[in-house]
Order: C-alpha cells, then sequence, then structure tokens
C-alpha cells in the first residue's frame, strides 16, 4: 500500500498512515507474533525507508509485534487505539 502510493506520488511526503500489520500470531493474541522477532523488525525497517511522517497501527499489528516495530520505528509508529482521534 505504501509502495503504491510513494510510486503514484513520488516525492510527495506521507502525512500518515493508518492501518494494522496483522501480526498477531495466534491465539491467545496477547503474546504471539507472526513470524521471528527479525522478520518484524525489517518491516519496520521498510517502512522508514519511505517519507513516512507517522505511523498509526491498532490491533492488529499485536503487542508483541507492536514493541518489536516502537523498538526500530520510535516515534515514527503511533498505537491507535479505538475511540481515539487523529488531527493530520
Ligand atoms: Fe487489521
Amino acid at each position: 500500500m505504501v509502495d503504491a502510493v510513494s510510486s503514484q506520488f513520488q516525492g510527495v511526503p506521507i502525512k500518515a498512515v493508518f492501518g494494522g500489520f496483522h501480526l498477531v500470531g495466534g491465539l491467545p493474541v496477547l503474546n504471539t507474533m507472526a513470524g521471528s522477532r527479525r522478520e518484524v523488525e525489517g518491516i519496520g525497517e521498510e517502512m522508514l525507508k519511505y517519507p513516512i511522517k507517522k505511523v498509526y497501527t491498532g490491533h492488529c499489528t499485536g503487542p508483541k509485534a507492536y514493541r518489536v516495530l516502537k523498538g526500530v520505528m520510535g516515534d515514527k509508529l503511533e498505537y491507535l487505539p479505538t475511540g481515539a482521534s487523529v488531527e493530520v
């Protein structure tokens, strides 16, 4: 999705990306992660290659993967809980 937007609007910064990474590994959902730590870190590193100001992600990223991504992406990644609002 991000790659398609970047290709279509080359050189234009992306203010925000909203979306889940679907990285919950299975049941129980609280401490599982689809993929290895290194694979999830790679997703974060890949996202940092794009001119994105902020990525807001939700529950389907999963708390474990969120922590790994946060370690890679830092301030560029924020959790977006149900009911939250964001001004872009
Ligand atoms: Fe999702």
